[in-house]
C-alpha cells in the first residue's frame, strides 16, 4: 500500500479591505479542472476532475472572525456549485443546486468565517449532478479554528489529522466507474483515505486528533481500531459537525454517515513499534463483491515522540455547546421516501418547483421536526442547510440516539431504516431560501431534496 496523502494547504491570494466592515477580507482562487490519478499499476490512469486539480481538494485553514473570498473558476467541463458545507452562508454564496457556473466562467464565494471551531467541508452541489461531480473529485476540507479551542491543548499540527474516507469503484481497465447512471447508490469497494487506496499512515506513539469526514456518495462506516493481537482500541470522540462536544466520550467504535464529521483523540503510546489498523464492520458480510471494505487504513505506530503537545490527558471539559432551548410539541415533519422511481420529502421532488419550499420558519425561532423514514430498507443521511441541530430522539427502529450524538450539534443526522429522527434547530442567522436533503448524493440528485424559506418575524 501507499503512504496517507494529504492535500495541499490552501494559500491565500492577498487580502483587502472590507468596505463595509473595515475589516481585512482574505481573498484565494481555486481552478475546477481535470487531472489523472494512478490507482492501478500497469492499468490506465483514472480521470478525475478536482480543485486544483487534486482529492481531496487543498485544505483551507481559517481562524474565526476573517472573512474569506474564495473564487472558483471552472475549467472544467462540467457545470458545478459549490457548498461550504457547515457555514452558513448568505443564500448567494450556499451552493444552491440551479446556480451553476459553466465551463470558463468563475464566481467568487463569499465566507463568514464566524462560527466557532468546527470541521466544514466543501463540495460540488450542481443540480442532477452532485454525485458524479464530488465522486470524480470535488470535494475538500475545511477547517475553523478559534482561540477558545486552540487554549484546549489538544493534538495540533502534524499530531491533528483530517482523514477523508470515500468508497469507489474501479472497471477492469483501472479507470472509475460513474455513479452517473446510477439511481439508487453506488457503493464501491475500494476505500479510500484522503484519495489513496488503503493507505499507511507512520504516526508516533502518543496522541493524535483524527477529523474524520465520510465523503462518499452512498457508503457509512463503523469504524473501529484493532491491535495486532486483534483486540480494539478504545478513543475519545470530542467533536461533531459543528465543533467540540461538552466534554470527551469514551468508545470503540464510530458510526459515521455520508457528510458527517466526527472528531476523536486517539493515544497509540500503548504501540510502540506495531501496527494499529483502522477498520470496518458496517455493510461488509453481505456480498462478496465487498470483501475488503472491512478495511481502511492502517497506522504504522514508531517509537519516538518527538513533541508533547497536547499529549496531556484530555480536559474532562470543552465548552458549553450552545443548544437550541427545550420546547414543547413538534413543528413539522418531514417523510423521506420512495415513489416511483424517485426518491422524495413529503411526496416533492426538487424537481418540483412549486412545490418544494416546505417550510417556512421564522427567523431567530427553535423549531422542531420530526425527519421520518418511510423508505422500507434504505436509510438516509439527512442535511439541514444553515442551521446547527440537536438530535432529541430517534426511534421506530434499532437504535437511539448514539452516546456521542447527545448533546452535540449536527448539520446531517442518518435516518436509520425504518427511523424517525427528531431534531431542534434555531433557524438563524439568515432570512432565504434553503435547501434540504439526503446526503446519499445519488438520492439527493433523483432527487430527494427540498427547500425551507426562513422569513423575518415582521413579514
Ligand atoms: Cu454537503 Cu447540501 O450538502
Ligand atoms: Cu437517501
Amino acid at each position: 500500500s501507499q503512504p496517507l496523502p494529504f492535500p495541499p494547504i490552501k494559500q491565500k491570494k492577498y487580502s483587502y479591505t472590507n468596505a463595509t466592515t473595515g475589516q481585512s477580507i482574505d481573498y484565494y482562487e481555486i481552478e475546477v479542472k481535470p487531472y489523472e490519478q494512478q490507482v492501478y499499476p500497469g492499468l490506465k490512469k483514472a480521470q478525475l476532475i478536482g480543485y486544483d486539480g487534486t482529492s481531496p481538494g487543498p485544505t483551507f485553514m481559517m481562524e474565526r472572525g476573517r472573512e474569506a473570498v474564495v473564487r472558483f473558476i471552472n475549467h472544467s467541463p462540467n457545470d458545478f456549485s459549490v457548498h461550504l458545507h457547515g457555514s452558513y452562508s448568505r443564500t448567494a454564496f450556499d451552493g444552491w443546486a440551479e446556480d451553476v457556473t459553466k465551463q470558463n466562467q468563475y464566481k467568487d464565494y463569499y465566507y463568514p468565517n464566524k462560527q466557532s471551531a468546527r470541521t466544514l467541508w466543501y463540495h460540488d452541489h450542481a443540480i442532477h449532478h452532485t454525485a458524479e461531480n464530488a465522486y470524480f473529485g470535488q470535494a475538500g476540507f475545511y477547517i475553523l479554528h478559534d482561540a477558545a479551542e486552540d487554549q484546549l491543548n489538544l493534538p495540533a499540527g502534524n499530531y491533528d489529522v483530517p482523514l477523508a474516507l470515500a468508497s469507489k469503484q474501479y472497471k477492469s481497465d483501472g479507470t472509475l466507474f460513474s455513479p452517473a447512471s446510477e439511481t439508487d447508490s453506488l457503493f464501491g469497494d475500494v476505500i479510500h483515505v484522503n484519495g489513496q487506496p488503503w493507505p499507511y499512515f507512520k504516526v508516533e506513539p502518543r496522541k493524535y486528533r483524527l477529523r474524520f469526514l465520510d465523503s462518499s456518495i452512498s457508503r457509512q462506516f463503523k469504524l473501529y481500531f484493532q491491535d495486532p493481537a486483534g483486540k480494539t482500541v478504545p478513543f475519545h470522540v470530542i467533536a461533531s459537525d459543528a465543533g467540540l462536544l461538552s466534554s470527551p466520550v469514551s468508545t470503540t467504535n464510530l458510526e459515521i454517515a455520508m457528510a458527517e464529521r466526527w472528531e476523536i483523540v486517539i493515544d497509540f503510546s500503548a504501540y510502540s513499534g506495531k501496527n494499529v489498523t483502522l477498520r470496518n464492520n458496517r455493510d461488509v458480510q453481505k456480498d462478496e463483491d465487498y470483501n475488503s471494505t472491512d478495511k481502511v487504513m492502517r497506522f504504522v505506530v514508531g517509537t519516538a515522540v518527538t513533541s508533547q503537545q497536547g499529549n496531556a490527558a484530555l480536559r474532562s471539559s470543552f465548552r458549553t455547546v450552545p443548544l437550541p432551548p427545550a420546547k414543547a410539541g413538534v413543528d413539522r415533519s418531514f417523510r423521506f421516501e420512495r415513489s416511483g422511481g424517485e426518491w422524495t420529502v413529503n411526496g416533492v421532488t426538487f424537481a418540483d418547483v412549486k412545490n418544494r419550499i416546505l417550510a417556512t420558519p421564522k427567523r431567530g425561532m427553535v423549531e422542531v421536526w420530526d425527519l421520518i423514514n418511510n423508505s422500507g430498507g434504505w436509510s438516509h443521511p439527512v442535511h439541514i442547510h444553515l442551521i446547527d441541530m440537536e438530535i432529541v430522539s430517534r426511534t421506530r427502529g434499532k437504535r437511539s440516539v448514539l452516546p456521542y450524538e447527545k448533546g452535540a450539534l449536527k448539520d446531517v443526522v442518518l435516518l436509520g431504516t425504518g427511523e424517525t429522527v427528531r431534531v431542534r434547530a434555531r433557524f438563524a442567522p439568515y432570512d432565504g431560501v434553503y435547501m434540504f436533503h439526503c446526503h446519499n448524493l445519488i438520492h439527493e440528485d433523483h432527487d430527494m431534496m427540498a427547500a425551507f424559506n426562513v422569513t423575518s418575524l415582521s413579514n
